[in-house]
């Protein structure tokens, strides 16, 4: 997969105002601050197309990125983030599970786990929620730039621990906005998906 060109388009805060021209989507989820939007200027070679910020909870709404003039990177708010007001944050988590299960043109899903930390109890839920969905996922490890080799190496037997726990078969990938680590094999498993 050769990513030629990527714009935005919209940020959605309403399921209504999702794309609706039938293109694939490709999400990206994950908790706050964990390097989702980070990854997606990794993989489009764009050093600021997304915002990014040190403070949780930068991205508000479902932003969607034309890639290619083919298919979509949506860019999901990140959960777990307990500024967000509480009205608002059911609100989003709603959406965001109903995006995750019901949205018919997605066709994989990046789930980002901070590679420094075990995962928490609401990337459990997430993994147990996208076990039911019908689009393919796999687990990204981020920041993987601030870990020894033999972190990594931790790290990944962690997640991959836990995964067998709950009886899950997804593929694992370790990368790093930073160094790029990681970028051949997500454009790859996205090649694989999206003629
Ligand atoms: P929200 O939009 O708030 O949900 O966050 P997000 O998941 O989009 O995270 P974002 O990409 O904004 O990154 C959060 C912070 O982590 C920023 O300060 C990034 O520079 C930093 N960061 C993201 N990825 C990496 C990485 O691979 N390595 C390092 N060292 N820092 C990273
Ligand atoms: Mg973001």
């Amino acid at each position: 997969m050769i990513i030629r060109n990527v714009r935005f388009v919209k940020g959605a805060a309403a399921w209504e105002h999702l794309p609706t021209d039938g293109r694939s989507e490709l999400a990206f989820v994950g908790r706050s601050n964990v390097g989702k939007s980070s990854l997606l200027n990794m993989l489009a070679g764009r050093k600021s197309l997304a915002r990014t910020s040190r403070t949780p909870g930068k991205t508000q709404e479902f932003n969607c990125y034309l890639v290619n003039d083919h298919f979509w990177f949506v860019d999901l708010p990140g959960y777990g983030y307990a500024r967000v007001m509480r009205s608002r944050r059911n609100e989003w988590t709603r959406l965001i599970v109903r995006y995750l299960t019901e949205r018919q043109s997605l066709r994989a899903i990046f789930h980002l786990v901070d590679s420094r930390h075990a995962p928490t109890e609401r990337d459990e839920a997430v993994m147990e929620l996208l076990r039911e969905s019908a689009a393919p996922h796999i687990i990204v490890l981020t920041k993987a730039d601030k870990l020894s080799g033999n972190e990594r190496t931790r790290s990944m037997a962690r997640v991959q621990r836990m995964l067998t726990g709950l009886a899950i078969e997804t593929p694992v990938v370790v990368t790093s906005a930073k160094t790029k680590r990681g970028r051949e094999d997500l454009l790859a498993w996205i090649g694989d998906l999206i003629p």
